[in-house]
């Protein structure tokens, strides 16, 4: 069949190349964008008195009928069509005739496509804010339900000091906050209008891109049309976004797996999320948490990819950027089912062993920065108050107890200004409640955070 192409093309395309330069399998997903551009362009070309209203109207009533043949499911796209943009001009001029010959005018694909795809992801940012918030609410169910409950606080993954339960969720939510300020911000610069510059320079056309811009709900347009054809760094900026996403899921993601293993057993996952094994009968395994740290490496490697795919591209449009679709279509999918079943996990998905955390952090070192706390208080300088209880940790160690097994007389050997008032701050849940320092894990400063969290996300 006849490509849509200028007669200056006498013979077809070699039919592996033809399929090699063809998009349509995967920008078809831009059909609805590509409409709500076109109807806003045929509108313009009409007001502008380019095309009659009444050629404005018609185009746009068979960009309705292709829309609605869309969502049917009944679209047929051809072997000849190339891309989503000729498909749909053809299915209109095969159902309008010359008239659909119109709609292309004072437009290129490639100010098409540039619009179809800012359009495109600009509605996916907005449904990503939404399961971003649904997460961070799923996180602050739990959060509030464990304000009190003690978790060992680690690092190098060697525990370090008790913490609040809540405190330790609360951490993802300002992860995510961010997250999802920097989507917002990406937004801004997504939600910018391309159309109308043409192949590359503009047009002699009298076309109106404030109008246009105005009706696809664009907050500006390209100032330039050169860089409004060939500006792909929205894709990166998206990309690199969902990549710290994907950071932050994959963090919650493998200390559940932790978490979940015998050798914690902090939490127990539920039968909803868990998975067994097809040879031994007694495992369940965290295979969601174990899948969105394992879906990293695709969307880290599409921020790659589309890196070196704009790298050294010479002004203007390249046919490179084709391979910007299938990266952005793969990093939102994935995104979008990490966040979902992460917020499932969270929902359903896993029960809080408390017993356990209780005994967790009752029985180990954890205090042991307490007691230095405590002689600093009382007048010990603080490297000094360090190596003392050093040496007591080593001598506790050596003789299998606790600080919490040492007597007041033991304690007093140690160092004479200590008395008894030691020893109530050793409990694990005074260790946690005297952290009172701002954006600490204190009860009282994490029961404000709750507060705060609570009232900006709008959860019941
Ligand atoms: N399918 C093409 C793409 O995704 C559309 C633009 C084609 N423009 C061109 N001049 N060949 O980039």
């Amino acid at each position: 069949m006849a490509k849509v192409w200028s007669d200056r093309f006498e013979k077809g395309l070699n039919p592996f190349i033809d399929r090699f330069n063809a998009s349509i399998e995967f920008d078809i997903a831009l059909i609805q964008e590509d409409l709500d551009g076109s109807i806003a362009h045929a509108r313009m070309l009409g007001r502008c008195g380019i095309i009659t209203p009444q050629e404005a109207l018609q185009l746009e009533s068979g960009l309705e009928k292709i829309r609605s043949e869309a969502c049917e499911g009944v679209f047929q796209k051809n072997l000849t069509d190339e891309d989503v943009h000729f498909a749909v001009e053809r299915r209109l001029i095969d159902l309008l005739g010359p008239i659909g010959k119109k709609l292309h005018t004072g437009r290129s694909r490639n100010d098409q496509v540039a619009c179809d795809l800012r359009l495109w992801l600009r509605a996916r940012i907005e449904h990503l804010d939404e399961k971003l918030e649904r997460f961070q609410i799923s996180l602050l169910v739990h959060a509030k339900k464990h304000l009190y409950t003690l978790i060992p606080g680690y690092t190098h993954l060697q525990r370090a000091q008790p913490l609040s339960l809540a405190h330790h969720l609360l951490a993802y939510i300002e992860m995510l906050q961010r997250d999802r300020d920097r989507l917002i911000d990406v937004k801004r610069r997504v939600n910018i209008s391309p159309l109308g510059a043409g192949a590359l320079a503009g047009t002699s056309l009298p076309i109106d891109r404030q109008y246009t811009a105005a009706e696809l709900g664009f907050s500006s347009i390209y100032k330039n049309s050169l860089d409004a054809v060939s500006d792909r760094d929205f894709t990166v900026e998206f990309t690199a976004a969902a990549s710290l996403i994907m950071v932050h899921l994959s963090r919650l993601a493998e200390e559940v797996i932790l978490w979940a293993s015998d050798e914690f057993s902090f939490v127990r996952l539920t039968d909803a999320c868990a998975t067994g094994s097809s040879l031994m009968p007694q495992k369940k395994n965290p295979d969601v948490p174990e899948l969105v740290r394992g879906k990293c490496g695709r969307v880290f490697g599409h921020l790659q990819g589309l890196l070196t795919m704009m790298k050294g591209l010479p002004l203007a449009y390249n046919k490179d950027f084709q391979e910007d679709k299938e990266a952005l279509f793969d990093t939102v999918l994935t995104l979008q089912a990490s966040l979902e079943a992460m917020s499932i996990l969270m929902e359903e998905g896993l029960v809080f062993c408390t017993d356990r955390l209780a005994s967790a952090v009752a029985s180990d070192f954890s205090n042991s920065t307490d007691v230095a706390d405590y002689l600093v208080a009382k007048g010990v300088p603080f490297r000094e108050a360090y190596q003392m209880v050093g040496r007591v940790v080593k001598s506790c160690l050596e003789d299998g107890i606790l600080l919490q097994d040492l007597s007041l007389q033991q304690w007093q050997e140690v160092s004479p200004v200590i008395s008894d008032d030691l020893l109530e701050k050793l409990v694990p849940q005074q260790v946690v409640a005297s952290r009172m320092s701002e954006g600490g894990t204190g009860f009282e400063r994490v029961a404000e955070q709750l507060k705060y969290w609570e009232a900006c996300l709008a959860c019941t």
